[in-house]
């Protein structure tokens, strides 16, 4: 797999003074996004605080699972936000973020020793965290405009189903789980169509597969109406085959504000209850409890609601400024479709060019990054694929660097071109 380390991410951020760089690569809120955030949390800690017969609760480790007018507001609020009725407190447990909820549910669910299925593409942290820090080993699954190719799915869940063992060694009712979003995906930018969560869904109740979905962009959503459905709608309770195959990772990184290290799980009461009951729950207690109080009031007053639909508005400008930017832009030979939601947009550049050697130009001569396609391939795949990021540049940097980008793509494929000339 080629190396862009996490690292050249988080290094925009010590280039907030460098008012050169136009980061296209950061999948984080920029200054923009972040504005109004401070006003919210003194009104909600105002009023969290409010009560000083709490304060023995707020500053005391919490319930494992939540604290309960937390999970009730945010219940509500996910119901209201997703148009899904079926949201309930009980299937929600609060986690530290969509980081910890994936690491909590690769840890305390799965034995070490089984492999895990992710996407080919995914977010390049998430190949590092599961297979560097938790020692699995990663199996890529191919994926195409529709999402994951699930013949090939079920290729391999039947090759590797022997490495499950016996039914009675497993940690939880699935042997092994699969990585993947379905809604805004990271790095593509696409939404699977219902028929593809369908057979999914059929798939993870046939092969006893966990069905692992990082629902963290859906809420960004840009049309009217409510986002396309989560993967966990697809999972009915009534149907005779239900085994609560799926579970949802949710966050306020993307929604309200990363610093908060604020999220959420939200699966079949058995499953959440696993994840509740184990030992790393029972000495944090309600991971981030405090925080969760405050938010719960950020809720309740609907503060966080208006905050999420003007960043829908800041982000669907920003989109469209990107995709016309592109149009204007890109040379022959490049493709992208336009996404609806969340912070990424995919482009397909030429066979020829190689993507970190365009990001090492782009970043250097030209001030403009992005992540490259084979930094989010296990296999190192998707060399001359880019991802872009509407989060981190503010809406009046978007038009610049499409155009720096697209400077640094020709000046690649022009030196490509008379290389190639001189050689022959
Ligand atoms: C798919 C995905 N999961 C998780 C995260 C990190 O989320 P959190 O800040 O909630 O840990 C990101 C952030 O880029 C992401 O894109």
């Amino acid at each position: 797999m080629a190396n862009q380390q996490a690292q050249d991410l988080f290094e925009d951020l010590e280039f907030l003074g460098d008012d050169e760089l136009i980061s296209l690569a950061m999948g984080a809120p920029g200054k923009e996004a972040l504005s109004g955030c401070t006003e919210i949390m003194m009104t909600a800690t105002e009023s969290a605080m409010s009560d000083l017969t709490q304060e023995k609760y707020v500053f005391q480790y919490g319930p494992r699972q939540g604290d309960p007018g937390f999970l009730e507001h945010l219940a509500k609020f996910l119901s209201v936000q997703y148009g899904d009725n079926n949201i309930s407190k009980d299937n929600l447990m609060v986690t530290a973020g969509a980081t910890h909820g994936l690491h909590l549910t690769a840890t305390v669910l799965f034995k070490e020793d089984i492999p895990v299925f992710v996407e080919d593409p995914t977010y390049f942290i998430a190949i590092k965290m599961l297979g560097k820090d938790l020692g699995r080993t990663v199996i890529p699954v191919p994926v195409g405009d529709d999402g994951i190719d699930v013949d090939k799915l079920e290729e391999m869940l039947k090759k590797h189903r022997h490495k499950a063992g016996d039914k009675s060694t497993w940690k939880c009712p699935f042997w092994t789980m699969l990585y993947l979003m379905t809604v805004y995906n990271n790095p593509r930018g696409n939404c699977p169509s219902p028929e593809k969560c369908n057979r999914l869904v059929e798939l993870a109740r046939k092969y006893d597969v966990l069905l692992f979905t990082e629902d963290v962009y859906n809420l960004l959503h840009f049309e009217e109406g409510n986002p396309p459905p989560r993967l966990l709608s697809y999972d009915v309770s009534d149907d005779p085959e239900y085994l609560g195959c799926v579970l949802s990772n949710g966050t306020f990184s993307k929604i309200f504000a990363p610093g908060l290290r604020l999220g959420w799980i939200e699966g079949r009461p058995g499953v959440v209850r696993l994840i509740m009951t184990s030992n790393t729950a029972w000495s944090g207690g309600s991971f981030n409890h405090y925080t969760s109080r405050v938010v719960s009031a950020a809720l309740q007053t609907g503060l966080l609601s208006q905050h999420l639909t003007k960043l829908c508005s800041v982000y669907r400008e920003r989109m469209n400024l990107l995709c016309q930017a592109l149009l204007k832009y890109l040379p022959a030979g490049c493709h992208f479709k336009q996404p609806k939601g969340g912070f990424f947009a995919w482009i397909t550049l030429p066979d020829t060019v190689d993507g970190e050697a365009l990001l090492s130009l782009a970043n250097g001569k030209h001030k403009v990054n992005f992540i490259t396609g084979q930094s989010t391939s296990p296999t190192g795949s998707f060399k001359n694929c880019i991802r872009l990021s509407i989060s981190f540049a503010d809406t009046n940097q978007i038009d610049a660097g499409v155009e720096r980008l697209c400077k640094a793509i020709k000046e690649y494929t022009l030196n490509v071109a008379n290389s190639e000339s001189s050689c022959s």
